[in-house]
Order: C-alpha cells, then structure tokens, then sequence
C-alpha cells in the first residue's frame, strides 16, 4: 500500500504537537485516510534544542531543500508563522507539485490571492483551518456543512488571550495590567502581547472568515480594529450595571447589500451565549439564512488544540476531501470580491463612551450639544457621586447611544476631545443588543 509521506516545517509548539500526534495515533490516522501516513522531515533552523517529543532519527534538518527537492514528499505543513520565509516556502512548495497545510492567518490575511492562485496554477491544495479559533472546526463547516446558506453574520472571540485577558479583568476585578501579567504567567500572552492585545491577531482571522463566510476580499489592514488596551475595570462595573459582558468580538454582518467587518471591545448582552464564553476560549455566532444560528466554542489556541486542526486538514488532503472543496470554492479569486465591503463610515450601531469630564455646571449641555447636532442620541448615561471630597474636579462619565452613524459618532468624538469639557481621550466600545 502506498505511504503518504508528509513534512513539516517549523518544530515550535504547534509544530511539535503535530509531530506527536502523527506519532502517537499513526494507526487511527491510517484508518481514517485508508493509507499510512508517515511524518518523514521536519524542517527547522534550530536542530539543536532537545524538544519534549522522542523522533526517529535522521528525521530533523535546518535545509528546506531537502523537502522542496523530494519527490516523494507530497503533502507539507507550514507552522514557521509570519510573512517570510513562510510565505515563499510555500510557493515553493506548491511549484514543486506539494500540497500545503497552514496554520498562518497572518500570511493568508496578507497574500491570500497570491498563495490560492499558485495553488490552482499548481492544481494543488491549500488547507487552513488552524490559522482561526485553533481546534473549532469553523471554516470546515463554512466549507461545507453551511454551504447551503447565505450566511447573513458572524460575530467571533478569535483572540485567545484578549478573552482570558477580559475575563480576568471582570471576575478578579483586576486592573488591565495584572491580567495582563497573570496570562503571561500561564502562558497564555507572549511577553510582548500587542498583536493579540491591539486587534491586529483578530481582524487577520476575520479576512479569513470573511472570505469564507461572505467571498470577501479585504485588506486587514483596513478593517476597522479597536483594542483592549483602554479597556479598564470601571468599564465592567457599568457594562454589568447595564446589563452587559465585555468581549472583544470580530464581526461581519451583511447590511444594504454590503459587508460591515469590524472589531471592537463590545458591550454584549449578558445573557447572550457569547457573553459567557470564558478564559481562553474561542467562540463563533454564524446566522445563515437557512440554519439559523449556530454557536462554535472550543480551545482557539495551544499546542495540541491547534495542532488537531492540523492532523484533520492532513487526514482531508491526504483522502482527497480537500481537492474537491477546494476546486469548488474557488477561494480569493484572483483578488475580487464577491461582496462589496462597506466604508467604516456608513456602518450603523450602539456605542458604549467612558469620557473623564471637567466637574461643572453646563458640562452635560456642552457635551450633549457637540452629540445632537450630529443625531447621536443617548441611550443611557451613568455619573456616580465621587466617593469623597478630595476626589478633584473632575468625573467620569458613562454613556451609552442608539444607533448612530459611524462617521457621525468619529467626528463627535474628535471635537469632544477638543473640546474644554472632556480631560484625555474618550473610550469607545460598540454595543451588540
Ligand atoms: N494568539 C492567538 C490567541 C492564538 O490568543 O488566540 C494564535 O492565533
């Protein structure tokens, strides 16, 4: 019986989850694909450092080559991360007759089309499902089980360590920073956390669901990201006073024939499903306009939660699943997208405002004034008495909107922030009902 031999660049975490797992379950793994299935390179710079995880020898080398150059490698998985050398491998790879597994949203967020155009140039296949929500199998079923719906939203916690950050936050009542620390502690925040904390890891998995979900082509970078850097204790304490949770959701909802894609720290119902998703846990609201919703919870990140989203689309490609969704989907098509993608300022919703304001008399009309003549009209305002005297002149406003206009709510913002009445930035978080 033939053997599919398989390679494996990058032998970090995930990497060496994979190498496990292909090790320990290589029975069920011949069983599922109808062939053994046998790791037979792992490509990594560093070949020295003893790893937790016991190879066959001769198995380990520091030269791509020897993968793009045998032709008995015929399927290779990508877990270096980042733009480059990645995404160069992989071309390679593809024009050397190899089909790929990622684990990359970074590459795929940044040079999708580039990457699926070889693939088809090659006829070979891509697979991604571990580059969003790790081990939640989201974009098989985007792929196949939900084809039969127009999926009219998605709203996502994509970011692991933003959820576990939040969550400690609101039930240990710590400050931003000790959560901070705390998941860096436990392994959950690298030391430097930014691309989780700024958005940036959140609005790449969302390009990908987008383009799952939607056709949409879009460049990440210019999806609307707030973080949760600003988000402070005393926004938990209000949000729970109104009734809501904090998520740092990633949302793609069809609106007027266009595609609103965003993401935001979101004042979320608290008896909404996604509100209690905890930790460092991931979680996926689809609506299709058939199923209905449907929720997705699960581990988005860590070695083996990631890495058995990396067997799966092995065991697919092996089995030729992958081939057929694959040529069917037809995925970042040359580039167009299949649904226009609104501009941030037309995009309608509540908003949640922490404002730090001058303690005076008229402040309130000041400030609703700079609101009205915009048509931003408030929903609920909360300004508690200051616990003591010596509290200062100033005081912290919470409020949230109806419905507004984006770009009405941005240029309300900038001139409050101008404005004599408000001390520093405003914080902003949208609100989902
Ligand atoms: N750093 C990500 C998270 C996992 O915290 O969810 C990898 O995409």
């Amino acid at each position: 019986m033939k053997t599919a031999k398989v390679a494996l660049f990058g032998l970090g975490t995930i990497g060496t989850g994979v190498a496990k797992i292909l090790l320990q379950h290589a029975n069920q793994i011949a069983h599922a694909t109808g062939q053994p299935v046998e790791l037979a390179k792992i490509c990594d710079k560093d070949i020295t450092t003893q790893r937790d995880l016991n190879l066959p020898p001769g198995l380990l080398t520091n030269d791509p080559d020897a993968i793009f150059s045998d032709p008995n490698i015929s399927v290779a998985i990508e877990l270096i991360g980042g733009l480059e050398p990645a995404r160069s491998f992989v071309l390679r790879l593809l024009e050397n007759g190899k089909n790929v597994i990622t684990a990359n949203k970074a590459l795929l967020a940044s040079h999708g089309a580039e990457l699926f155009d070889a693939a088809r140039k090659y006829k070979r296949t891509i697979a991604f499902e571990a580059s969003v929500c790790g081990g939640i199998p989201i974009l098989n079923a985007l792929s196949t089980a939900l084809q039969a719906n127009t999926v009219q939203s998605i709203n996502a916690i994509v970011n692991g360590t933003s959820n576990f950050i939040l969550s400690k936050m609101e039930n240990g009542k710590i400050s931003y920073r000790d959560a901070v620390a705390q998941a860096q502690k436990l392994g959950y925040a690298e030391a430097d956390p930014a691309m989780d904390v700024d958005g940036t890891d959140a609005v790449q998995k969302l390009t990908i669901l987008a383009q799952l979900g939607f056709g949409a082509v879009v460049d990440w970078k210019a999806i609307p990201r707030i973080g949760i850097e600003s988000v402070d204790a005393l926004d938990f304490l209000y949000a729970k006073e109104l009734g809501y949770r904090i998520k740092l959701l990633a949302v793609a909802v069809q609106s007027d024939g266009g595609l609103e894609l965003h993401v935001s720290p979101t004042l979320v119902k608290a008896d909404n499903p996604i509100a209690r998703v905890q930790d460092a846990y991931n979680a996926v609201r689809i609506v299709g306009d058939s199923v209905g919703p449907v929720f997705f919870q699960g581990l988005g990140a860590g070695q083996l939660p990631t890495a058995s989203a990396v067997v799966g689309d092995l065991i697919d490609t092996v089995l030729g699943r992958t081939a057929i969704t694959f040529g069917a989907l037809n995925l970042w098509n040359s580039g167009n997208s299949l649904i226009p993608i609104k501009s941030p300022a037309e995009f309608f919703g509540k908003s949640y405002l922490r404002l730090n304001v001058v303690d005076r008399p008229g402040v309130m009309c000041e400030l609703s004034g700079i609101l009205g003549k915009r048509n931003i009209s408030i929903a609920s305002m909360i300004q508690h008495e200051p616990v003591c005297e010596t509290s200062g002149d100033s005081a912290v406003l919470f409020l949230t909107t109806h419905e507004v206009r984006e770009g009405d709510l941005v240029q309300a913002i900038l001139e409050l922030e101008e404005s004599s009445v408000v001390l520093g930035s405003i914080v902003r978080m949208r609100v989902q009902s």
